[in-house]
């Protein structure tokens, strides 16, 4: 079987996390339980961005080092981590020695790869060049970046002119194989970009692709960086340094090697980078893609962008500016990881936006968990001790049970597809139908009445049977979203989960005999409106 290699954008330490950084790590985390419940070898690896000129002023702010600064931050997304119980296997904190290594062992290679004819690097050069610089995005803007009126828009932030000279890693040349790459992938039917309608907006930005990138940035002006290591007055660019993770901490990767160890290729052909739409270009889908074209990995080795939409804030974008980030932690407190695993997990399509209300949140929980799987749990639970002392006798499942049986098995199977394609909540909505069926076969067949006619039986151990095995099949595939509590479901049920791969089975074990009901999903209340 395939391993399963997924990775997420590591974040800025430059303040708290949000909810956009918490969904995220979530929807890695929700991923790669999936795939390791599949039976696969899974190795997420997540972490922080921890140098560039952000982090040099947050730290000059609050007048502390800048190591001591993202310790702290850092030492923030670990704990929210914990508390919203995302399982990595590898952490990249980018200030590392490990990392400082590999990131100077790749420049050094590719400073060392020398075109013949002129007998300079191949990928890198040495230039002078002035021009407009935005200090929040840290790069050089050229006219296409300019607004309708002229002037380079307040994305941008503080806009200064600089004139310096720098190292450039060489882009422009690419382009042709870049949309070679693009266009192959999406041939194969294993698109580069995921969802495919990202590819559109990736090849339009490559056909403007022109310039190279600029990688360093003069000591005198940003220290807080990876040092270069054939120019000690310059320290790295912040997304030449940042990209470089997805190697550094990933097992087995050695910079210095012409072909990477296949410990290391056997995970990475499989790689997966789960990121937001405002990263993909041009850092995930250009830069990234010819830094690793010049590591000499191969077309078949170019990762899967895995790019998702963000939460807003009523419509509009969530920024420290505006004080309308929303803390994901404080969510987490009030609420329980569990809701806000699920909320998030639910109320968004990968890869669409979607605004973020804590009302949904809440109802989500009451009405998806609480009232619909909660409550079915619970009644079939209490129903099977009452009329059967825990054990229905076996039976063979009449014809229109069969059905009811057919029709999970069919929600399991679409479940794991979605799941395998990224899109959790197509897959939570499945879980929602055999929810739904259920609950409605209760309805439908009244056990109280079935209970109460010796001729009806028969029909009664069937419905008791359908509804624990149905219980079953949602708590499998609640597993990957929140494994403890459709862990404590499937103890209550005394049953273990569905299998991914097969066929779900036909009845309950021999001698089977459930457990006691316990209530999973308290449901949850808005806090009270302050008082007038
Ligand atoms: O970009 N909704 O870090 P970052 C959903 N360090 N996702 C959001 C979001 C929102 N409102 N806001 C941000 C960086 N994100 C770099 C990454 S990777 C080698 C370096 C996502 O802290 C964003 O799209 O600004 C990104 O994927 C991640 O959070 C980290 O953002
Ligand atoms: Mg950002």
């Amino acid at each position: 079987m395939k391993p399963f290699f997924i990775t997420t954008a590591i974040d800025y330490t430059n303040g708290a996390p949000h909810i956009g950084h918490a969904y995220e790590k979530v929807l890695a985390d929700v991923l790669a339980r999936f795939h390791r419940q599949n039976g696969e070898e899974v190795f997420l690896l997540t972490g922080v961005d921890q140098h560039g000129q952000k982090v040099q002023q947050s730290a000059e702010r609050e007048g502390i080092a800048p190591q001591e600064y993202v310790d702290g931050v850092t030492a923030k997304f670990l704990a929210l981590w914990e508390k919203l119980g995302i399982r990595f296997d590898g952490w990249a904190a980018t200030t590392a020695d490990k990392h400082k290594e590999c990131v100077r062992a790749i420049l050094t290679r590719l400073w060392e790869d020398k075109d013949p004819a002129t007998g300079g690097s191949r990928w890198i050069y040495k230039a002078a060049r002035s021009g407009h610089y935005s200090v929040r995005q840290e790069q050089f803007l050229t006219d296409k970046e300019r607004g309708p009126d002229g002037e380079f828009g307040p994305e941008w932030g503080q806009v200064e002119f600089r004139e310096e000279e720098n190292y450039y890693f060489r882009l422009a040349e690419h382009r042709e194989w870049l949309l070679g790459l693009i266009d192959t992938r999406s041939a194969e039917g294993k698109p580069f970009v995921i969802p495919e309608f990202r590819v559109v907006e990736l090849r339009n930005a490559v056909e403007k692709l022109e310039g190279d990138l600029c990688i360093s940035r003069p000591k005198s002006r940003l220290s807080w960086g990876i040092e270069f290591p054939f120019d000690p007055e310059f320290v790295t660019y912040v997304w030449f340094d940042a990209l470089v993770n997805y190697l550094s901490f990933a097992p087995g990767y050695d910079p210095a090697a012409v072909r990477p160890p296949e410990e290391f290729l056997h995970l990475w052909r499989t790689v997966i980078h789960d990121i937001g739409k405002d990263i993909l270009i041009p850092a995930h889908g250009v830069y990234w893609p010819v830094m690793l074209k010049a590591l000499g990995f191969t077309d078949a080795e170019m990762p899967t962008l895995l790019v998702h939409g963000w939460w807003n804030i009523s419509g509009a974008k969530m920024s420290k500016s505006l004080g309308n980030t929303v803390d994901p932690d404080m969510l987490a407190d009030r609420y329980g990881s569990a809701a806000l695993r699920y909320y998030l997990m639910s109320d968004i399509a990968t890869g669409r936006d979607a605004d973020f209300s804590e009302e949904r949140l809440v109802q989500r929980h009451n009405v998806d968990l609480a009232n619909g799987l909660g409550n079915l749990v619970n009644r079939s639970l209490n129903m099977t001790r009452k009329y059967r002392e825990g054990s229905p006798n076996q039976v063979v499942i009449p014809e229109d049970f069969s059905a009811h049986l057919a029709a999970n098995a069919a929600a399991l199977s679409e479940y794991s597809r979605f799941m395998r394609e990224g899109q959790v909540q197509a897959g939570l909505e499945r879980l929602g139908d055999v929810v739904n069926r259920a609950n409605a076969l209760v309805d439908a067949s009244a056990p109280w009445k079935l209970a109460k006619d010796p001729d009806q039986a028969e029909r009664l151990d069937g419905v008791l049977t359908i509804l624990i095995l149905s219980a079953r099949t949602a708590a499998t595939m609640l597993l990957s979203v929140l494994p403890e509590a459709a862990e404590e479901i499937l103890r209550q049920l005394a049953l273990e989960p569905d299998s991914l791969a097969g066929e779900i089975a036909p009845g309950l074990p021999e001698g089977y005999r459930c457990g006691e009901p316990q209530p999973v999903f308290p449901r949850l209340e808005l806090p009270a409106p302050p008082a007038a």
